[in-house]
Parts: structure tokens; sequence; C-alpha cells
């Protein structure tokens, strides 16, 4: 048996959805544990393109169970336009979803609450899809639960303990509020629908483990967006790494084998707070350019950036990385020399570490790698490379001190460089 789990390495959108779908094929089930539709999970098969917010993606595989488990905060319409989504597709889904009853309802008032603080001068360039809210309701214990709501003899009571104590605040910030009748006459013909998927995330995991199948949990947004390990406040309301997997689903961390980091081949950001390698100006324009860095939840314009070691080696640290997956390699292609930031000096003196608390004073050291100038979209294997694209694989494994398993080289499934089987690890 392996259970895999998939995090992001950098600040999101590296690539997860891409690379959940491929480890998907060999999968029997795919879990999502935390976040919800502020993640944008591209997916491109034979040139055509779907994007999950909430649904794993692995979905496209029609033996995959998915699961939503309790770390979620789940917009209910937009689940259900998701699976409609994919069944106007020919995709049956609903026989094949598991959805905690634990996990947490984000309603409309909670996105609206969200995009109101964030029009304000404090705000940190949220999604504005309700995330910060109902986080923050869950952890005052006022939150409302997937299984409460869906539950007719229990909803008006939660959505009235969910509601009233918003209203000095909402108004406050001019959001308006529904009444819970209100919210009940919303959310009943969802519930209806989404009723028939609710199961126990934790047992249907357990189960699938003690079968010997294979399970990738599939992280949202990225480590450097952590709660607790990002670049506080400029973060998510989650726990992105890996141990949010096991808090997320009720898996213990004795069951978990490997645990695989995405990064891009250089950094993005969405959303404001620190980015110490950023381009500005026509550098970082070109790059965005080139990699087509727009949001894929909000068409966000992303703030694109050199790769970072320090932050990779944190990253690696923290999730307790056990294998690399670079993407967007190919978009590298054209530039002669490629700067990387290999440490920082902070306060005059040079340190290898991401200095996570003193960003502010922290500047990055840069050292620069050959490039190459070949179109690298139809290499398949490492010998397919140019030396110096290797050159730079390499040095990435050897200064990340974490083996490589695949190299993206293109936005579609098939355009994968594999250098090992991320199910069974290096030999
Ligand atoms: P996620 O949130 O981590 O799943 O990533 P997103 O889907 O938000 O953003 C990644 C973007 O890069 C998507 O548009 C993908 O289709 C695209 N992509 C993924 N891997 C590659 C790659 O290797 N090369 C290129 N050119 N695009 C890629
Ligand atoms: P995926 O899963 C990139 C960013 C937002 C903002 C901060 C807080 O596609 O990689 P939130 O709405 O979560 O309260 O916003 O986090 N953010 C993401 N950035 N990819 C994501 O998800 C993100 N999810 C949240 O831009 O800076
Ligand atoms: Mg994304």
């Amino acid at each position: 048996m392996t259970a895999i789990i998939v995090v992001g390495a950098q600040w999101g959108d590296e690539g997860k959805g891409k690379i959940v779908d491929l480890l998907a094929e060999n999968a029997d089930m795919v879990v999502r544990y935390g976040g919800g539709a502020n993640a944008g999970h591209t997916l491109k098969v034979n040139g055509q393109k779907i994007v999950t917010h909430l649904l794993p993606s692995g979905v496209l595989h029609p033996r995959a169970t998915c699961v939503l488990a309790s770390g979620m905060v789940i917009d209910l319409a937009i689940l259900l336009a998701e699976v409609r989504e994919l069944e106007a597709r020919g995709l049956s889904v609903r026989e094949r979803m598991v959805l905690s009853p634990r996990a947490h309802v984000t309603l409309p008032f909670q996105a609206a609450i969200d995009r109101a603080a964030n029009a304000g001068p404090q705000s940190i360039g949220t999604t504005g899809r309700g995330i910060g809210p109902t986080y923050s309701d869950k952890a005052a214990r006022i939150g409302a639960r997937v299984g409460d709501l869906l539950d007719p003899t229990r909803c008006e009571r939660v959505l009235e303990q969910l509601i009233e104590p918003w209203r000095t605040r909402a108004r406050a910030i001019g959001a308006t509020l529904p009444t819970a009748e209100e919210a009940m006459a919303y959310i009943t013909p969802i519930a209806d629908e989404l009723r028939p998927m609710l199961g126990d995330a934790s047992i249907a995991v357990d189960r699938a483990l003690k079968r010997n199948d294979r399970v990738v949990f599939e992280g949202a947004q990225g480590t450097l967006l952590d709660l607790d390990h990002g670049t506080y406040p400029f973060v998510t309301s989650s726990n992105t790494v890996a141990g949010g997997a096991c808090t997320g689903v009720g898996v213990g961390p004795t069951q978990i084998h490997r645990v695989v980091g995405i990064t891009k081949a250089y950094c993005t950001r969405v959303g404001h707070g620190p980015f110490p390698t950023e381009l500005v100006g026509s550098a970082g324009d070109s790059l965005r350019e080139a990699g087509e860095e727009y949001g894929a939840t909000t068409g966000r314009p992303r703030r694109c950036g050199w790769l970072d070691l320090p932050a990779l080696r944190y990253v690696a640290r923290v999730n307790g990385l056990t294998d690399l997956v670079v993407t967007k390699l190919d978009i590298l292609t054209g530039y002669k020399l490629i700067p990387v930031c290999v440490g920082y000096t902070v306060h005059g003196e040079f340190t290898e570490e991401f200095p996570i608390d003193s960003l502010d004073e922290a500047s990055p050291v840069y050292e620069d790698f050959a490039g190459w100038t070949e179109d690298l979209t139809g290499a398949r294997t490492m010998a397919d490379l140019p030396e110096t694209a290797q050159d730079y694989l390499r040095m990435i494994e050897a200064r990340v001190g974490v083996p490589i398993a695949m190299v993206s080289v293109g936005a579609d499934r098939a355009q994968t460089v594999a250098c090992h089987d991320v199910f069974a690890g290096r030999s």
C-alpha cells in the first residue's frame, strides 16, 4: 500500500493539479484535506482544460474515489456546480464521492464578508472565497458543518448560531447578512442533491489503506501560505503543510509513505506579502507572459521571480519531503543565464537558511546558472533535455537534498518526464 501526500512547495499554483491528475492514473483514492474554493487546480488532457476548485484533481480517472475531508471548507453551491459540469462532460462523479459531514461550510455571506474586509487597507489580497471567515468561525466554534446543514432537523439552529454573532461586525464593514430562514431556503435544494455523498472520510481512507489501495492526499495552496509556517499574516487560514493531511483527514502520520513537494522551476505568488526574489517591471512581465501566470481562481496576474533555494530547503524540512517535482521547466527556455537565490544576507550576515521571520530585512544572494535555447515541451526522458537543463535540475536536487521524481515540460498530462516511480520511491 502507498499513501502519498502532495504539497505545494511555494506560494501555491505550482502545478499540483497536473501532477495529482497524473498520479491518480495509478491510484484508487484521491483526498482533498484542506482549503476550499480558493484553490484552482488546472488539468489539461489532450488539449482540453478543466479547473477544479473543490473536487480532487484525480476526478478525471473514473475508478478513483474522490474524498473531501473534514479539514476543508466547502462552498456547497460551487461543489455542486463542479459535479454537474463534469457530469455534463459525461463523467459520473457523485457515486464515487465521499463528503465528510465534519467539513465546514462556506455560505455566500462569509464570502461577502471576506470580500468586504479584503477591500480595506489591511487587505492581504485574498481570493474572496470566504476562506478566512469560515475558518475563523470554525475556530470560534460557531461554524456550520456539512453534516449539520444537510440534516433538516439541525440546519436552522446551526445557521442561527453562525449568523447572529456576525450582525455587529457585518454592519461595520458594510456586508449584508441573511436571516436563518433565507439561508435555509438557499441550502435546502443543494442539500437534497449532496446528502447521498455524505460519508466518513477517515473511515474511507482507513479502509482503503487496509485494502492496500493507493491513496493520494492532494494539498491545496502552498507551504509558504500555511497559517503556522507561511509568511504570516500574508497566508491562508489553513494548514497547507503535509501535517495538515493527517489532521484534516483523520489519518495517522505513521500511515504516510511519501511526501511530494511540487515546485515551479521559478517562483510565483498571487496576493500581497513578501516575495524576496520577485522580478518587478519588464523582467517580471516577460516571465508572466511566457508562463501565462494568471490566477486559475481569480484571474489576477501572478507576481513572478526566480527560484528560491533557501525557501525550498525550508519547505523540504517542514513537510519532510521525500520527493520533488519540478514544473514549468519549459518556460525558462531562452534565458542565457538563470539567476537562482542560494542564500540571504540579513543585517550584513550571509545565511543559507530561509529568514522567514525577518524577510523585510533580508536580501537574496544569487548565483547564475547556464540556460538553454531548445524547446523542452517534447521531452519525455531526462536524456531528451539539453545538458544545461539537466544540470539545472541536478543543482536543485543537490542543494535542496531531495530527489526529483518528475519534471513537467508543458501543461498537458503527457508533457512529463518521469525520473522515478513516486509510489515506489527512488531505489
Ligand atoms: P495548482 O494550483 O498548483 O494546481 O496550479 P494552477 O493550475 O493554479 O497553475 C499552474 C498552471 O501552470 C496551470 O495553468 C497549468 O496548466 C500550467 N502548467 C502546469 N505544469 C506546467 C508545465 O510544466 N509547463 C507549462 N507551460 N504549464 C504548466
Ligand atoms: P492553489 O491550491 C495561490 C492566496 C491568496 C492570498 C492568500 C489568502 O490553486 O495553489 P485566501 O482566499 O486563502 O484567504 O487568500 O492566499 N491563495 C492562493 N494563492 N494559489 C492558491 O491555491 C491560493 N489559495 C489562496 O491569493 O494571497
Ligand atoms: Mg492554483
